[in-house]
């Protein structure tokens, strides 16, 4: 990491002045962050409330979690979710699910959640379903093949959110270096370059991509 792209007295601040986790969140983040050795790729306080705000906005149908890890990120986007809609989360490693399950169990509203055990590039193409949500956050290096996976299937209104667009800061300063900081380099470029698409980029936390249909 060659540096913070935010100040820690800005971070503070924002975190401040942003409303707080409910109580389950909050659980999961603490638990997370002391029991996990990667507590690091959870979403966290402030993109947490930002997922659930769009989610709220958008009152999605079908939403798309890639890259469950301990349940956060899919627990902050179904709090917006329409009635009898679903949320689809995948999660690769069998211990990260087995601890997202468990956090689930805690969560009103928890039957509209599917789990998904594998390779997302794998599951993805099962579940046809015209997405109104999609945050990608699973491994950087299928960015572009998650996303060319799933914007066929993005509803008219949908957005996809994609995490870590700013890599550490990595990609600001080329020569790009390194497998991962490449990966989002070359994700971003790929988008900014798509015809179909219009792009917001945030520099919240470690950068968002926030991507719809033209
Ligand atoms: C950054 S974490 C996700 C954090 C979560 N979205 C949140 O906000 O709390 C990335 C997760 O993606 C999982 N992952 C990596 N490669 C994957 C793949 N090919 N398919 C599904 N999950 C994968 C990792 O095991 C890890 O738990």
């Amino acid at each position: 990491m060659p540096f913070e792209i935010i100040s820690a007295l800005a971070e503070a601040y924002v975190d401040k002045f942003t409303s707080e986790e409910d109580e389950l969140l909050q659980k999961i983040n603490k638990k997370t962050v002391k029991s996990h050795p990667r507590a690091h790729m959870l979403s966290g306080h402030v993109q947490g409330k930002l997922l659930t705000f769009f989610s709220k906005i958008l009152l999605p149908k079908y939403i798309l979690d890639i890259g469950t890890f301990t349940g956060y990120s899919a627990l902050c986007m179904l709090k917006g979710i329409a009635e009898n809609g679903e949320l689809h989360t995948i999660e690769i490693r069998q211990e990260d699910a087995d601890t997202a399950l468990e956090n689930f169990k805690l969560a009103e509203n928890n039957n509209l959640i599917t789990l998904h055990v594998g390779n997302a590039k794998n599951i993805i193409p099962t579940l046809s379903r015209e997405w109104d949500l999609v945050f990608i956050d699973a491994d950087k290096v299928s960015y572009i093949e998650y996303y060319e996976l799933v914007l066929p299937h993005l509803s008219k209104r949908g957005i996809i959110i994609a995490d870590n667009v700013l890599f550490h800061g990595q990609v600001l300063d080329p020569p790009v270096k390194g497998k991962n900081a490449l990966a989002i380099d070359a994700f971003n470029k790929h988008v900014y370059s798509d015809s179909r698409v219009e792009q917001v980029m945030l520099s919240v936390r470690d950068g968002l991509l926030l991507i719809k249909k033209i």
